[in-house]
């Protein structure tokens, strides 16, 4: 089968023929037909996640990474296979989640076939919803919902994301505003007219640095925001920035691990999916509820060249590969 594929840590994806994997028991095999890009796909790889590795790459207490490695973690397919045990699926359904079971490597969305647990965040793709929509889907939706749970923004109160463009903030802008929260989008770039039809009720330009985006806020919300989600800080000095924008009492939230400074109540995500979101996510797909923000879609031959397109920044909603 093709699949998108690095030989080593720190080696450039390609791509490469490899056997089709079996299904193992309780697993089962997924003709893929799109994986959608997340950044995790290159930061795995990136030299700053590496260099808290061992000396071959492998993290402390981790299991074995496969070589190669299969890129990759969202996708939608058919069940093509099925290992000995009892399983919820049958050969022929339509699914679509994520790929994440041990070893690190051995099965990818990047890959014309996969095999995944039965019981992991995968789920029954709904029959109005065209496959490669479920397969931008998981990651990113998921964190933008868990996001909002946590922050526990509602009718009524102010939410602002920073990277508001991208996967997760085009979903979250979507399932904030239809909350009632208000959703001031920080973006770099002249995107209100894109972030409005998302939601939001306004849009400001962060091109300049947070500091020079400020007044914009207080202009909206001279006693602070009630929620501030960062996707793209990781630094201190910058999320506290965004963090002075808040509210006496508002709360934050980072994706990218970043300390927010004394006194501000902050909470560093941790994706925890699980299929029950999943149907829930792709029901509010299927009756119209939330759109699936896709940007770009290509043939899974040039996933290498678009993961450096994401590692430079650009993203405008999700990127899907046709396998
Ligand atoms: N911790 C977790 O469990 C978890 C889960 C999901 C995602 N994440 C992380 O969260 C981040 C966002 O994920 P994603 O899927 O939304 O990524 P994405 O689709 O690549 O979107 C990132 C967005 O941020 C924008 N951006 C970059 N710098 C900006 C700035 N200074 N001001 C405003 N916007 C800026 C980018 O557009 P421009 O470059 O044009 O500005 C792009 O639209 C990623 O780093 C991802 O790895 C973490």
């Amino acid at each position: 089968m093709r699949a998108i594929a690095v030989s080593a840590f720190r080696a450039e994806p390609g791509l490469v023929e490899l056997p089709k994997p079996d299904p193992g028991a309780g697993e089962v095999r997924v003709k893929v037909e799109y994986a959608a890009l997340n950044p995790l796909d290159w930061q795995t790889l990136d030299r700053g996640t590496l260099d808290q590795q061992t000396a071959d790459g492998t993290p402390p207490g981790a299991s074995p990474h496969v070589f190669p490695f299969v890129l990759g973690t969202d996708f939608a397919g058919r069940v093509d296979m099925i290992g000995s045990g009892d399983n919820r699926f049958r050969v022929g359904d339509a699914v679509f989640g994520r790929v994440t079971a041990p070893p690190p490597g051995r099965c990818g969305a990047y890959a014309e076939y996969l095999c995944v647990p039965q019981d992991s965040p995968i789920a029954l793709v709904p029959r109005d919803m065209p496959l490669h929509a479920a397969a931008a889907l998981p990651s990113a939706g998921t964190t933008a919902a868990q996001i909002l749970s946590s922050t526990a923004v509602r009718s009524g109160l102010s939410l602002l994301v920073v990277g508001a463009t991208g996967g997760v903030g085009s979903f979250l802008t979507q399932l904030a505003a239809a909350r009632g929260t208000a959703v001031v989008a920080a973006v770099r770039g002249d995107e209100g007219r894109r972030m409005k039809a998302l939601g939001a009720i306004a849009t400001i330009d962060t091109t300049h640095g947070p500091d020079a985006s400020a007044s914009a806020v207080r202009a909206l919300y001279p006693e602070g925001v009630d929620a501030l989600v960062d996707l793209v800080s990781t630094d201190t000095r910058s999320f506290a920035a965004y963090a002075a924008l808040l509210r006496d009492g508002g709360v934050a939230v980072t994706t990218r691990s970043v300390a927010a400074p004394p006194g501000v109540a902050w909470s560093d995500y941790r994706l925890a999916p699980t299929a029950a979101l999943l149907d829930e996510l792709a029901s509010a797909v299927a009756r119209g509820e939330l759109e699936v923000p896709i940007d770009m879609e290509l043939p899974l031959e040039k996933a290498p060249q678009a993961l450096t397109q994401n590692r430079a920044g650009g993203a405008r909603g999700k990127t899907v590969f046709a396998v």
